[in-house]
């Protein structure tokens, strides 16, 4: 098996495009561009960029590329990729990021190694956000999922990269970092989703966990089937009866000295290694897709690491309950009553609702924990990827102010999402003879009462609950999204943390 990510070496140019040196050069290209801010591109291509225009093959169209010599004149680079950029008043630094993850992409099928991505004059992206977003997309580029894959030619790798900006300092430099270290955790996460459930047990998720926690400065601690029991987590424990292998509990905390007063965050995570349905047993068709069922875990453990590694000055703990759902001798059945570590009871209907029931006792431990702030992440219902498809998160909880937060960040981020409602009227749906609820409600809004169910164990804290079922994994190539793990989340509960610590409390309430 060979790594599935590289971390290029990016560094920060100012130079005009024509003295950039480097194997490729990256340039976005507007609809109905002047190239005012870019006046020798024509002449370096040997006027095949005015060509490629008046033929209609260089519109502009958003991620639509074109490759050309530069050749012609005294440009130091001999190539160039031309990606469409749409217009240039709608310019975001999310469409740069895709355009640098298109570029890297380019480079690594022809073999480049060196890359340069450039940012055009006249937009309002800042410098910053610029620097930022193109070290992230250019890390995203370098990741490839066909790491157990022996045969046919290895991978080629960018390995140094460069971001053209038009300004420098130390706000940028930041930037650009941030956004190495943003790409590179996004990329862990894909990994860590990628691995097959036979290769990512609950122990081996664990021991990952704890490597990388380590790495990072973080303070970890891996909790097992014993010390879970200890704890009363009888959801937890009832979703892991049926499988051989035991569950874990990891930990982790992020605790600067410098950190905020008031604000305690606490990130949950679905650690699902592999989900069957249990007794209730999914049908074969894509069952295999199941292994990315911790998605949500890995979100939270490498957006820690990004978190601890940028000293962001916010206290943090992250909690991901990891086990499989197995349909094996001792397994829970429908019918039967689970204990909470809460101490509420829920009425078994359908075991392949396993996700809340790991979450719900993993949100109760961040509150012992003493998180004042709560966000959970997890790939939790089909009914999600209905509502909302395959490229937007739900987001559901409360208060408003919270989950807009968690929006905005996401924004920022460039993981899309969405606010769905959180009403009470849906509660009937979990109305249980037997228990304090059930752990489903049947068809009609699956994934909000999927939600309410986590709502029983947040007590009155600010919570979001972010559902990636849909959008932690992509089936469709895209030009800046290969098939595969998305590292969906991560970014954007970075993103969070960092407001979080310029923010203070107050602005986190309704
Ligand atoms: N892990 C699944 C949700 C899922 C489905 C993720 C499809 C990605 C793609 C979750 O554990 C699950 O099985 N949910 C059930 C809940 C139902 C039984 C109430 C679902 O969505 O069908
Ligand atoms: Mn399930
Ligand atoms: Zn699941």
């Amino acid at each position: 098996m060979h790594t599935a990510y590289r971390s290029p070496a990016i560094a920060l140019a100012l130079q005009p495009c024509a003295d950039l040196q480097t194997d490729l050069l990256v340039i976005p290209v507007f609809i109905d561009d002047d190239f005012n801010d870019e006046r020798t591109l024509d002449a370096a291509s040997g006027g095949e960029v005015s060509r490629a225009r008046a033929r209609g093959e260089l519109t502009g169209k958003l991620y639509e590329a074109l490759a050309t010599a530069t050749s012609s004149s005294n440009w130091k680079t001999a190539r160039a990729l031309l990606v469409g950029a749409g217009n240039r008043k709608d310019f975001t630094a999310e469409h740069l990021r895709r355009i640098a993850i298109v570029g890297g992409l380019h480079a690594r099928l022809r073999r480049l190694t060196h890359v340069t991505v450039v940012d055009r004059a006249g937009t309002s992206v800042t410098p910053e956000r610029a620097a930022q977003a193109i070290a992230e997309g250019l890390c995203l580029a370098n990741y490839d999922g066909a790491s157990y894959r022996t045969v046919g030619q290895p991978t080629s790798w960018v390995e140094q990269a460069q971001a053209r900006i038009s300004s420098d300092g130390p706000a940028v430099r930041e930037a650009l970092e941030r956004g190495h270290v943003l790409g590179d955790m996004s990329n862990e996460a894909r990994t860590l989703a990628n691995l097959p459930g036979n290769d990512l047990t609950p122990r081996v998720f664990a021991e990952r966990a704890q490597a990388i926690a380590k790495d990072a400065g973080l303070g970890v601690e891996v909790l097992d089937e014993q010390k879970i029991a200890a704890l009363k987590m009888g959801m937890l424990l009832g979703v892991a009866r049926g499988s051989q292998e035991p569950p874990r509990l990891v930990v982790l905390r992020h605790d600067p000295p410098n950190a905020v007063k008031e604000v305690v965050l606490g990130l949950v995570g679905k650690g699902i290694t592999f989900d069957t349905g249990g007794i209730s047993i999914k049908p074969a068709d894509n069952m295999d897709k199941m292994k990315d069922d911790m998605s949500g875990g890995a979100a939270v453990i490498c957006a820690m690491s990004a978190i601890a590694r940028l000293k962001v000055p916010v206290r943090v703990v992250g909690i991901v309950p990891m086990t499989e759902n197995m349909p094996g001798g001792k397994a829970f059945k429908p019918g039967d009553v689970l204990i909470s570590a809460a101490g509420k009871t829920v009425e078994i209907i359908n075991t392949d609702a396993e996700g809340r029931l790991i979450l719900g006792d993993g949100l109760w431990y961040a509150r012992e924990l003493g998180a004042t702030h709560l966000i959970d992440v997890a790939t939790l219902t089909g009914a999600c990827v209905v509502a909302l498809g395959k490229s937007t998160t739900g987001l559901f909880g409360s208060p408003a102010t919270w989950v807009e937060a968690v929006r905005r960040a996401s924004v920022r981020a460039g993981d899309r999402s969405w606010p769905m409602p959180v009403f009470d009227d849906y509660k009937d749906q979990l109305k249980s003879e037997i228990a304090d609820f059930t752990n489903t409600g049947g068809r009609p809004a699956g994934a909000i009462t999927a939600a309410l169910f986590l709502k029983e164990f947040v007590a009155d804290l600010p919570w979001c609950h972010m559902d990636i079922a849909g959008t932690a994994w992509a089936e469709d190539v895209k030009p800046y999204q290969p098939k595969g793990a998305t590292g969906v989340g991560v970014r954007t509960l970075v993103e969070l943390a960092l407001d979080a610590a310029t923010w203070g409390a107050q602005n986190l309430k309704d």
